[in-house]
This record gives C-alpha cells, structure tokens and sequence, in this order.
C-alpha cells in the first residue's frame, strides 16, 4: 500500500503509527522505532519519492512523543539521504529507487556506495539489520570499557605451547574435529569451574563455542520461537540485547538496582516471559550482584514458567577483594540454568573461544546447532588453551591481571577524585574492567560526552547501555587495556575540557 502516490499530498500519521507502536513493542526506542518506520516504508516504495511527510509538531502529537525526537529523526533521516527539508515547505522524501547491475538502490550512503534495498531481504535477513551494531574495541582517544590489555598477553608462551600442540598431534587438529570441543578442554574447563565458580556439571554437558556472543546465538535458536519474549537487564550488554533482536525476539527491559535485576517486576510482567539473559555475578556495566534472595525468585519462577535462564559470567576472574559470587548454574536444582563463560576477557578476544554449559536435556540440541552453525570452534587454538590451563599459565596470568587491573583500576579513581570531584563522586567497585562514575543526571551525562567528543575524545556514559533513554547519567571508564600514564592523562584532558562547562548543565 502506498501511503502517498502524489508528490503533493501529505503522508498519513496513522500509517506511520501503526508500524512504530509496532516496533515500541519489540522493545526499540522511540527515536530507534520512528527512524527504522520511515527509513522502511521508504525504501519499500510506501512512501513515495517527494511525499510529503507530516510536520514534526503534528506526528510527534500523533506518536505521544516530544517533537525533540521527531527533529533529531528526521534529522538524521535527511543525513542519511532518505528525506529533504526544505525552509518554510517541510520534509520530503528524497530517495528514489534506482537499478544498479539488476539490484534496486536503497540510497547512496556518504562514500557513495550504493546500499540494497532491505525487501531483498528476507525477514530475518531484515531482523539482523535492524539489529546490527558497532562492536565493542580499544582505543586510543578513550578508556573503552570491557576491554583486557592485550600488550600484556605471553605471547611467547602461547606459541610455544601452540607449537608443541602442532607437534604433538597434527593430524587431529588440522582435520575435522568434535562439534562439541576437544574433550581435553571441556574437562579441564568443568574442572575450573566447579571449583572457582560452584558450577554442578559434567564435561559432556560443556560446549565449547567461538565466544559468548555464539553461545547466546544457540540458545535464541534452539530454546525460543520468533516473537517469544526474553527478559534484559536495563542498563545492559547491548551485545546480548541486539541478539536477542535480531533473532526475532522481544528483549524485555528489566531494571537493575543495588540488589541486581529487579526480579519482583519480572515476575509480575503480565505477558510472561520464556527466558531472561542476565550478568547475576556482576552486572554489566554496573557491577552489582543478584542477591540470594532474587536468585531464588528468579529460579523459582523458571521452574514455575517453564522458562530459561541463561547466566552471563563474563569476567569473575576480576575480582579484587577475593571473595567470588557462586554462579546462578549451581544454586539451580531444576535444570533451568544455561550458562555462558568466555576467554574474551581474561585472555584475549583474538581468540574468539568461550563455552556454553546446559542442562543434560539440551546437549543434543545445543550441539546439532553448534554444528550448524559453523561445524566447529577451530581446534588448535582449543588444544594451545588446554595446554595454557593444563601448565598453569592460565592461573599465573590471572594472578599477574587481578594485581595490575586492580591497581589501574585505584589509579583510575583516585585520579577521577582528584580531577572530576565537581561531576562525580564513585564508588570504588569490588572487580570488573570498567568504573562508573555517577552523574547528577542524563542531561549532565549528554553534555559532557559531547563537549569531549568535540575535542575528539570519546567518552561512555550510560546511554550506551540502556534501550530506553534513562533519566539517571554516568561515565564509564574502561581501565584494564590502559596503563597508569594513559589513564590520568586521559582522566586529566576530561577535566581541562569539562572546566569550560558551567559547573551544573
Ligand atoms: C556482559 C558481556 N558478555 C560477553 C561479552 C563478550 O564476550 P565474547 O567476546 O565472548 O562474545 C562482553 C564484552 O564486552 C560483555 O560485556
């Protein structure tokens, strides 16, 4: 249906609406929900070249959202090539459909590359669009957070142990190998695992994957069905987020407080759930753990719905005050509990091997999808990693990170303390690689972030991590990849740029 076949007549807010609340229901942001309604029924011919759209006072009071929101999307349509805004005539759509080597056009972006039209797609073709994001990597002008130091890695050590593997048995890691991972790595990672992290599982029921990001991919595919709703923790890892998405699910925004996600409200969402992604160790970003008391609600519930949880145990290996959480998996007597483990931190990400352990009824599934998926997680890098365990390099490079993180990581708020003190005032966390420092609000969070970024520095703050705008702000430092120097030289230019600001925005 095409909303508008003449250049002069107005586009129909009701179109428009019907297709927000629809992806508002998926969980995106307004801004998110309008830009990708427009954007579609752009490129899918609906609205037609030079349609009229309708002004932003009346959609954003069609839509029961600021007009704000209406102007930054629209905005960001017309920089994008999709629509024009004229002075004192309004927006237009702008796009036209085009032929290149027999493809239609979507829209030429800033390169001058042309990009396809999304209804090539199919609609899951669509959903992983929809959901793509930036990934997550070091540098430079930052302090990115989640990320290990990477110049501290043996590498000596590791190619030597990679060689002797080679050596070792050539024929057995050059050729195919076991979907679910060499057998000699699972044992030795349930071994870890039972003892540092009170897991209660056997190595047949670990699956060796490429990286955390896989293992929740299986999970979506083996566990749910398009549509079916998974909790999230708001603010979260939007890593998991928009996997969640982009399998066709909807990612349910839970809150966390002091006490970890908030359990009673998930428990009283009307239309239920069939699983939760959640960080109980220590939340992402902020660093709380789920009380026992939540732990047990959660269980209880994902006996009662027959629904999954799955346990993201990214870095508690980064702990500094010595006292670990035991997992969620171990408190589990239901067999309800998946849980995620990876390298990416506690050695490098370079390496893309993590694991994914689940109740005995889901090995079968789990490992035909693993299969699927890629066949298998290379096995030489997975028989270098047994042997880095087995030889206790593993171990000693743990001790050797906690000391030189936990000091970065003093470093790092002692100099936020001295530099920042009229912004921020954080707390000294227990472990983890990254620092949130509160703010007194979003708005102050958004004007610092763009006065640093004006300078060229880039700076997190917690809109990074939240699918709806939050009404609270923070920065967040990374501090593990960076040494002392680049630490408070960074902390040190942030309070030279934000000294220009008035002291409350
Ligand atoms: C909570 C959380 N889980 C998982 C990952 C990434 O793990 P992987 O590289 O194994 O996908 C990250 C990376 O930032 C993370 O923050």
């Amino acid at each position: 249906m095409k909303h508008s076949s003449d250049s002069q007549q107005g586009v129909s807010t009701e179109a428009i609406q019907a297709s927000f609340n629809q992806h508002l229901r998926q969980g995106m942001t307004r801004k998110a929900a309008l830009h990708l309604t427009i954007k579609q029924q752009v490129t899918a011919g609906e609205l037609c070249y030079q349609a009229k759209l309708p002004p932003s006072r009346v959609l954003a009071a069609q839509l029961a959202i600021s007009r704000d929101t209406v102007e930054l999307t629209y905005g960001q349509l017309e920089a994008e090539g999709y629509i024009a805004r004229v002075v004192g005539r309004g927006s237009f759509v702008s796009y036209q459909q085009d032929t290149l080597i027999g493809r239609e056009l979507l829209a030429v972006d800033h390169m001058g590359h042309a990009l396809l039209v999304e209804r090539e797609l199919s609609a899951h073709g669509r959903s992983l669009l929809i959901a793509a994001h930036a990934p997550h990597t070091r540098r430079s002008g930052s302090l990115t957070p989640s990320m290990p130091d990477l110049r501290l890695f043996p590498i000596d050590s590791w190619l030597q142990l990679e060689r002797q593997a080679v050596r070792q048995g050539a024929e057995r890691l050059l050729g195919y190998a076991d979907p679910q991972g060499l057998v000699e790595l699972r044992e030795e990672i349930i071994e870890y695992l039972r003892r540092e992290r009170g897991v209660k599982a056997s190595a047949e029921q670990v699956i060796v994957v490429t990286s955390s990001q896989q293992a929740l991919s299986l999970c979506t595919q083996v566990l749910f069905n398009p549509g079916d709703r998974v909790f999230v923790e708001e603010p979260g890892y939007q890593g998991a987020k928009k996997l969640v998405q982009s399998a066709g699910l909807i990612a349910q925004p839970i809150g966390v407080d002091q006490s970890g996600m908030d359990i009673d409200t998930l428990v009283q969402t009307k239309e239920g759930g069939r699983g939760v992604y959640i960080t109980p160790s220590h939340h992402y970003p902020l660093g709380y753990s789920l009380s026992i008391e939540r732990r047990l609600k959660l269980l209880a519930w994902a006996q009662r719905e027959k629904a999954w949880i799955i346990e993201d145990d990214y870095d508690s290996e980064f702990n500094y005050n010595g006292l670990t959480t035991a997992s969620l998996q171990g408190l589990d007597q239901y067999q309800r509990t998946l849980y995620i483990g990876t390298f990416s931190k506690s050695l490098f990400p370079g390496l893309r091997i993590g694991f994914l352990i689940v109740p005995p009824q889901l090995i079968p599934p789990m490992v035909a999808a693993k299969q699927f998926q890629d066949g298998y997680t290379s096995a030489l890098p997975q028989m270098t990693l047994f042997k880095f365990i087995n030889d206790d390099f593993y171990a000693e490079h743990l001790r050797n990170m906690r000391k030189i993180y936990q000091a970065r990581l003093e470093i790092l708020h002692t100099a936020v303390h001295q530099y920042l003190a009229t912004w921020t005032q954080p707390r000294l966390p227990q472990g983890g690689l990254q620092l949130v420092c509160p703010l007194a609000d979003a708005a102050t969070e958004r004007q610092l972030i763009l006065a640093a970024a004006a300078q060229g520095m880039k700076v997190y703050g917690l809109i990074d991590f939240y699918t709806h705008p939050p009404g609270e702000g923070a920065l967040v430092f990374g501090f593990a990849a960076y040494n002392p120097d680049e630490i408070v030289n960074f902390i040190k230019k942030l309070s030279s740029i934000f000294s220009t600001l008035p002291e409350s925005i």
